[in-house]
């Protein structure tokens, strides 16, 4: 009958958790060298049939996010909705888009009304393609 030491029950469990380290420590380096990096967010939205946004009205376009304003004639003005003083987005309020992140306004064509922000809300290019529908570019 053989004698199963002290010495021999710690080194085979000092070698069992060695290698159970070793082995979620191989797992975690597998998953940090098959990460992906997010893709990058579209240079281009379609917004739709230009029918839709009808003159004189303000479209906010949360989920870009940037306001679409029909100014009627086919005259269409657009600007992001990301605050140009720390990125915040910007809500509208009536007539005005605020930041409720410290407190900037900018009027209803993102032009700055009060800081802290010390720039206008970005303009966005509006074109249409050949399907009658506004196509929104975001740079
Ligand atoms: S992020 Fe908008 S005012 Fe600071």
């Amino acid at each position: 009958m053989s004698k199963f030491s002290r010495r021999d029950f710690l080194k085979l469990t000092t070698d069992g958790l060695l290698t159970l380290g070793g082995v979620l420590s191989l797992g975690g380096l597998l998953r940090f060298l098959s990460y992906e990096k997010d893709p990058a967010p579209p240079s281009e939205y379609d917004l739709g049939p230009a029918i839709n946004y009808l003159p004189d009205t303000t479209t906010v376009l949360a989920h870009i996010p940037a306001a679409l304003i029909c100014k009627g004639n086919n005259e269409y003005l657009a600007f992001s909705l990301v605050c140009t003083h720390l990125g915040c987005t910007v809500e509208q309020l009536n007539d005005t888009f605020e930041c409720p992140c410290h407190g900037s306004v900018y009027d209803s064509e993102g032009q700055l009304k009060k800081g802290p922000s010390q720039k206008s809300l970005p303009r966005l290019k509006v074109t249409r393609n050949e399907e009658g529908n506004l196509i929104l570019h975001m740079s």
